[in-house]
């Protein structure tokens, strides 16, 4: 398939949370310095409502719900409830930013090729079911390997399987427990690739080649 990001108009971002938002906080400080081009956050939806990026999201003045993923017993409810959420936001591009719920086919139909997450690896190693947040770290550390990193890409049915757009390596050094790798991941790779990555989705810069993606203007 061949598609293109591309338009002019402004782009409507939703960004979706569970937790501390580092990320999110991320995306609005590269906001506030002008670097998401062609891009505006209009809405957090957090998973959880003891998340602190709620708290980021209300102190950067953006609209913010919280859609609690355990008020809802199946799936496909929680689904119905986010698609609710969303409607009538116009929204462009939902970022996953330490979303830790799994988002159902119904929202990744109608959000197709429009839905990037970031992730604490370079896919495709530690990612899919069962590789979130610390647990990815930890099993990094146990793999022996000397280079981790994160990714940020589009999101399809499959757990953290869709087009890569962005990766960035890091170092593992000796000594590195969870907390110190995962700080690392997140200062050197993630807080840098999830903005730059959302910028290029709202410039019309990233060519969706079925799972490849070519970035238009480098
Ligand atoms: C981040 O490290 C993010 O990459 C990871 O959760 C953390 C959330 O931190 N996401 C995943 O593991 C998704 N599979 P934050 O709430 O401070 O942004």
């Amino acid at each position: 398939m061949l598609m293109n990001t591309n338009e002019k108009t402004v782009k409507n971002i939703a960004v979706f949370v569970s937790g501390g938002g580092t990320n999110l906080q991320a995306l609005i400080d590269a906001q506030e310095r002008g670097e998401i081009r062609n891009g505006r956050i209009v809405f957090v939806l957090a998973s959880n409502e003891k998340a602190f990026a709620i708290q980021r999201a209300e102190k950067a003045g953006i609209e913010h719900q919280v859609v609690s993923r355990k008020a809802y017993s199946t799936s496909g409810d929680y689904d119905a409830a986010i698609l609710a959420a969303l409607e009538n936001r116009n929204i462009d591009l939902i970022v996953l930013a330490g979303f830790l719920s799994i988002l159902g086919p119904s929202v990744v139909e109608k959000y197709r090729n429009r839905i990037i997450n970031i992730h604490p690896s370079l896919i495709p190693l530690f990612c899919g079911d069962g590789f979130y947040g610390k647990k990815v770290h930890t099993a990094v550390l146990a793999s022996g390997m000397k280079v981790t990193g994160a990714t940020a890409h589009f999101v399809n049915e499959i757990t953290d399987g869709g087009a890569i757009i962005l990766q960035k390596a890091v170092p593992i050094e000796q000594g590195d427990n969870e907390d110190i790798l995962q700080y690392r991941v997140m200062r050197q790779a993630e807080w840098e690739i999830l903005p730059k990555a959302v910028s290029l989705f709202c410039e019309g810069r990233i060519r969706i080649e079925g799972n490849h993606t070519v970035i238009l203007g480098e």
